[in-house]
């Protein structure tokens, strides 16, 4: 065979495999999709999803730009190749009561190799449904819906999507594996109820990276059954700062195992790096989380394990000391500003004392007005290395 031929061959050999590589495009516009945001698209965009993830193949269902209105909707898996979503445009949640009641506004389920990315927004209409999110002053308060959430669902990408003032939490993982979220800003007014912004649970192996959040509750609020969580180079605030927790609120609780937090920036919030778990006879572990490189401003308790959680008290199920047995917590190089006196506060249980937590270069000065900040222990042990400001109580 001549060198030309193989040339040919191998050409051919390429053209044939890109050819197969290339996604099939699902265009919701095809399906009847009205932009404007006053027709209510989730026929549309449910057909064209359906045909995608029958595709043999790789899919892509495109939004193009504009603005589509749409009524919750379930893009529901297994599909039969990998499959993208793509959000150019704006999606608007409707503010229809009868639509409250949905556990999520978006939710995909039962995917395997799913991208969502696209560079567009949810718009979740929250300012619509937020009173009724407030169970103290109100008797018919409600869950309300999710903005975007994922119910297992495998080896996932979801990059570039803005989230604004969502009803309930921003986005939401559960039971899902190998997930990553890259470049997402999410935006809600502070006082915003339960407007969390990346809520994971029952989960393993998802990261979030290079992302700016500023919303009423949790930036990121990890709980039970999450095991390797990785947060690094988010920005948060305002907001109550990443939350491991609450824990301890059922029994039969799973674990929560190998946190990382680094990188990350605290700006304005309540919160910065905190665990918090029930005073309640539900046993579970917390454990291998760490906490690096962290720069914080004007935080209201920047370090904090909260062992006796009970915001509206009385809380159901009190005891005198949490069941949640916290251990191997490191805190290293986080540095700023706490907004209060106390910088860190690790409150533990007395009847499961939190092991081995250390603390390795805290340097949390007072703010406001400037001078020296404390730090309180309860039940914890552990150890404290380098400089330290405030003096530790390890
Ligand atoms: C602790 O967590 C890290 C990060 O998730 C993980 O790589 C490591 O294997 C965990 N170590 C143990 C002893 O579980
Ligand atoms: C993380 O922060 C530390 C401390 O500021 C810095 O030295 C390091 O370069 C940062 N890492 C990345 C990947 O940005």
């Amino acid at each position: 065979m001549g060198r030309s031929r193989v040339f040919l061959l191998l050409f051919l050999l390429v053209w044939v495999t890109e050819g197969l590589t290339q996604p099939k495009f699902f265009n919701v516009m095809d399906y009847g999709a009205v932009g404007g945001g006053k027709t209510d698209n989730s026929k549309a965009f449910l057909k064209a999803w359906s045909d995608a993830c029958q595709w043999n193949g790789k899919s892509r269902v495109v939004v193009p730009q504009g603005t589509f209105k749409l009524y919750p909707v379930i893009f529901s898996g297994p599909c039969n190749g990998p499959i993208a979503f793509v959000i150019r445009g704006t999606l608007k949640a409707t503010t229809d009561p009868s639509s409250f009641s949905a556990h999520s506004w978006i939710n995909f389920r039962y995917v395997d190799e799913l991208t969502v990315s696209g560079g567009g927004t949810l718009d979740g209409q929250g300012a619509s449904a937020w009173h009724l999110n407030n169970c103290k002053s109100n008797p018919q308060c409600q869950a309300l819906p999710i903005s975007m959430s994922f119910d297992f669902v495998t080896n996932a990408i979801v990059q570039r999507i803005k989230s604004y003032d969502s009803k309930n939490a921003h986005f939401k993982v559960f039971g899902c594996h190998n997930m990553d979220f890259r470049k997402i800003r999410i935006s809600a007014p502070a006082d915003s109820p339960n407007t969390d912004g990346i809520k994971i649970g029952s989960s393993y192996r998802i990261r979030i990276a290079r992302s700016r959040i500023a919303t009423g509750d949790d930036c990121v609020a990890i709980v039970e059954g999450s095991k390797r969580i990785h947060v690094s180079k988010v920005f948060c605030g305002p907001g109550h700062g990443i939350s491991i927790g609450s824990l301890g609120g059922y029994a039969n609780e799973d674990d929560v195992v190998g946190v990382v937090v680094k990188n990350c920036t605290f700006l304005g919030t309540s919160n910065g790096v905190r665990i918090k778990t029930w005073a309640s006879p539900y046993a579970s572990k917390a454990s291998n989380f760490t906490f690096q490189d962290i720069f914080m401003d004007d935080v209201l308790n920047p370090i904090t394990i909260d062992q006796e959680y009970c915001p509206n008290p009385p809380c159901s199920q009190q005891t005198s000391s949490s069941s949640v047995q916290i251990s191997d917590i490191t805190y290293k190089n986080i540095w700023g500003r706490s907004s209060s006196e106390v910088a860190v506060s690790l409150v533990c249980s007395k009847s499961r004392p939190c092991k081995n937590v250390v603390l390795e270069n805290i340097n949390l000065a007072h703010s406001n007005p400037p001078g020296r900040s404390s730090s309180v222990c309860l039940h914890a042990k552990g150890a404290s290395h380098g400089s330290q400001t405030p003096p530790p109580c390890l």
